[in-house]
């Protein structure tokens, strides 16, 4: 298949490309990402050139090459190329000169499995991912997106093996945890229950419900205090979007009976992010604004990842990765919405906080003592 990478496109690196979230996602990429480049007459995209490349990799061979062939039949200006470990150099050609890498890669939970369940295997696969990602690519301007679970620990791995390799990057600023899927979960749930409970009219206007902390379980603080409609809900109503958001997940593994976890509404929630870093790195925008898991702290530097991490921290009892609204440039996160922890109701700060607080930490220190193997 023909790749036409050049060297002023915007190269999106997706690992695991063939697998349920991977193959959606996808999709969405190469069907709306380009609607992200002016196309008036004053922004000829010629000019500008604004191109973006899609570079697909997955160990299962047969499967990325099929994906990717597929998807480049899509009428849309998005090119596409597929790789695997039956080419020669399959991973290098698809991380090299890439400027942000996305990562679907990994076992998804079966019934009864929790998300730490997979931390074995996937941390496998994480670190060996980082290894070449520290050979390929350039630390100094690559973004990170990982989807791949257990994301409290595996975003700890990824950091502390990049930083092994890179002892004075910052690439920390630039490695984000995917929980967009709560934040999306958390606003359905809400509106579905709004209607239900006849709280209010049907509108198409959906919430947006923050969602802080980690990724899995009761480490997921969705702040439901938030909602303009807050004061209408009732306790049990709010205690069951709490729990139904924190078990969201689970439903869907339920549901799917031993066929993997949540892939479509995963690869939405995906896409909607991986948007917003293309319009950053496009330098349509200057700087966004989002919820990830971040770290807060450099471990190269050894130093706050920026100045609002010293007031962060202290609220959240010395957690040093946590996901919360943050501000990022191209240079990574440079500012942190710690407000929002001070804005908690007070159930949420006292009750919901250190419960999460307490497993996160814990999910930390496995990520950091697999690192330190
Ligand atoms: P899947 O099994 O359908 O796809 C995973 C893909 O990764 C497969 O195509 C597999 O061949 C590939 N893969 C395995 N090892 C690889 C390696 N070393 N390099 C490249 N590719 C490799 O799984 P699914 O459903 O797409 O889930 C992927 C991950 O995303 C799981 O860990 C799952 O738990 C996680 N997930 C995360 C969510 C979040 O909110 N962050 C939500 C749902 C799932």
């Amino acid at each position: 298949m023909p790749s036409f990478v050049d060297s002023n496109a915007l190269k999106i690196s997706i690992i695991g490309a063939a697998g349920g979230i991977g193959q959606a996602m996808c999709l969405l990429l190469k069907a709306q990402l380009h609607t992200l480049i002016p196309n008036d007459a004053n922004s000829d995209p010629k000019e500008m050139n604004m191109h973006i490349h899609m570079a697909l990799y997955d160990v299962n061979n047969d499967a990325v090459r099929g994906v990717a062939t597929d998807l480049s039949h899509i009428d849309t200006p998005v090119t596409l190329s597929s790789h695997s470990p039956n080419d020669a150099e399959g991973l290098r050609d698809c991380l090299i000169d890439t400027d942000l890498i996305v990562v679907p890669a990994g076992f998804p939970r079966k019934p009864g499995m929790t998300r730490d369940d997979l931390f074995i295997k996937n941390a496998e696969i994480i670190s060996g991912l980082a290894d070449n990602i520290a050979a390929y690519c350039d630390m100094s301007k690559i973004f990170i997106l990982l989807i791949s679970n257990p994301v409290n620990s595996l975003i700890p791995l990824m950091g502390q093996r990049l930083v092994h390799h890179h002892p004075s990057s910052d690439i920390e600023r630039r490695i984000m945890g995917v929980t967009k899927l709560d934040i999306v979960r958390a606003s359905t749930f809400l509106h579905q229950l709004s209607i239900t409970d006849g709280i209010e009219k049907r509108t198409n206007n959906m919430p947006e419900i923050p969602v802080i902390g980690g990724h899995s379980g009761d480490t997921i603080i969705p702040l439901f205090s938030r909602a303009k409609i807050y004061p209408k809900l009732s306790r049990a109503q709010i205690k069951y979007l709490i729990h139904r958001v924190q078990t969201g997940g689970d439903e869907v593994v339920k549901a799917k009976n031993g066929q993997g976890s949540a892939t479509l509404s995963m690869a939405l929630a995906a896409h909607k992010v991986v948007m917003k870093f293309s319009s950053l790195l496009l330098g349509l925008r200057k700087s966004i604004h989002g919820i990830y898991y971040v770290s807060l702290w450099s471990h190269s530097k050894n130093q706050p990842i920026c100045s609002d991490s010293n007031i962060l921290i202290p609220l959240i009892d010395g957690c040093k990765y946590f996901a919360i609204p943050v501000y990022i440039n191209k240079q990574g996160t440079y500012a942190i919405e710690y407000q929002i922890i001070e804005k908690m109701a007070d159930f949420e700060r006292s009750s919901l906080l250190p419960n999460s607080i307490s497993k996160i930490k814990a999910n930390i220190e496995t990520g950091l003592a697999y690192s330190r193997q």
